[in-house]
């Protein structure tokens, strides 16, 4: 007989939590952006960039629309175009190979790893190796975990391949002690609401250590033009505006203690339910040295729906990331992909489910969800 629980409500993401601890701070700022009457780039980006820039351990960074835009104008700045292709993985967000697709190139797919839902290298260089077209490796630290960079540096090397890191949902995650985004040739962030440091609407980041990529891109987010109304190439519109930076400014200075809230989290979810009696997998720690910054917490379980359900019942968040592949996305039909053509990325993609795990998550809470999966296995 499973025991009832005493119900609980337990959110994905508490958003009103994280905002009544900073509240003051967030309307001087956006008090002080309102005064200044200077919406789009200006001071606050600036900082904000300058202050990234160093986090990130890059030498540039570069705030623009959304993290979709940093990939799009990452590549723009790469010169990939139509002909040329882009090795990313199949089981992520789908900015990364929709942003290729856009720019008219063909995004290709090497299959991930399966601890570290992260581009396997040694697929990846086997891709590689397969297709000379192949202009740019897209790696994604996903889930705040970071992908496998030497091996995929070294292939992307001997291919004269740039690598473009999606580390979207990774700022502050580390690679063997190096922050990600500063490791290959570029790194785009993203600032949606949902991400470790997010802010009140769209934005996003471009980093790189290379002046002149960092020069193109700031070209390219205002129309290609280094000069107000002297155009050099067709950019596009994607201005960070000041309002959003005002905010991230705000956040930025909590953003390591958040982080570390989401490590003890993560470690208590493995206490309460890592003894091996349930039928589930935890993520496990990559084979090299990472910080991993648990944007999510992502179990694999097989009656994954069941168990949301479930779980929504007893009032608790949870979501699917992602629930089906980019291979298998109606528009990249015409590519020519077939079911298990990835299959570690197919079988993630039928069985993860993330559990909450934001800073503001109390432990009797997480402790709640735990007694709630282990009613689910009881029942
Ligand atoms: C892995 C990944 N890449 C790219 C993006 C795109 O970022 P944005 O939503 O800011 O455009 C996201 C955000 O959802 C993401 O999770």
């Amino acid at each position: 007989m499973a025991v009832e629980l005493q119900k609980r409500s337990v959110p994905l993401l508490d958003f009103q939590a994280q905002y009544a601890s900073i509240q003051a701070d967030i309307l001087t700022a956006i008090h002080r952006v309102v005064d200044s009457q200077r919406f789009i780039l200006g001071e606050e980006v600036e900082k904000l960039e300058q202050e990234l820039a160093a986090y990130t351990q890059s030498a540039y960074a570069v705030g623009c629309g959304s993290g979709s835009d940093a990939l799009l104008l990452a590549l723009m700045a790469c010169d990939v175009g139509p002909g040329d292709k882009v090795l990313t993985a199949p089981f992520t967000f789908f900015a990364s190979a929709g942003t290729v697709a856009r720019l008219g190139a063909i995004p290709v797919f090497a299959d991930i790893d399966p601890v570290t839902f992260n581009l396997d290298p040694q697929r990846t260089r086997e891709a590689l190796d397969r297709d000379p077209k192949i202009k740019a490796v897209m790696p994604i630290h996903l889930f705040g975990g970071a992908a496998d960079m030497d091996p995929i540096l070294e292939a992307a090397r001997d291919r004269d391949c740039f690598v473009i890191e999606d580390a979207a949902q990774a700022i502050g995650a580390e690679y063997k002690g190096r922050r990600v985004g500063a490791i290959g040739t570029m790194g785009c962030f993203s600032f949606y609401p949902t991400k470790n440091l997010g802010g009140y609407g769209e934005g996003g980041l471009v980093t790189t250590n290379h002046e002149a990529l960092a020069r193109r891109v700031a070209s390219l987010r205002v129309h290609g033009s280094p000069r107000r109304y002297y155009h050099d190439e067709v950019g596009l519109n994607s201005r960070l505006d000041a309002l959003q930076a005002a905010v991230l400014r705000v956040k930025f200075p909590h953003l390591d203690g958040w982080t570390a809230a989401r490590e003890r989290n993560a470690a208590l979810y493995r206490q309460a339910l890592g003894d091996g009696s349930l039928p589930i997998l935890l993520p496990e720690a990559a084979p090299y040295q990472t910080r991993h910054v648990w944007n999510q917490f992502s179990i694999r379980v097989e009656k994954r729906d069941e168990l949301q359900a479930w779980l929504r019942e007893r009032g608790i968040g949870t979501e699917i990331y992602y629930p089906l592949c980019l291979h298998q996305q109606a528009c990249f039909r015409s590519l020519g992909y077939q079911p298990g053509d990835f299959p570690v990325s197919e079988k993630a993609a039928a069985s993860v489910l993330a559990l909450p795990v934001s800073p503001e998550l109390s432990q009797p809470d997480l402790l709640y969800v735990c007694d709630a999966i282990r009613s689910f296995f009881k029942g």
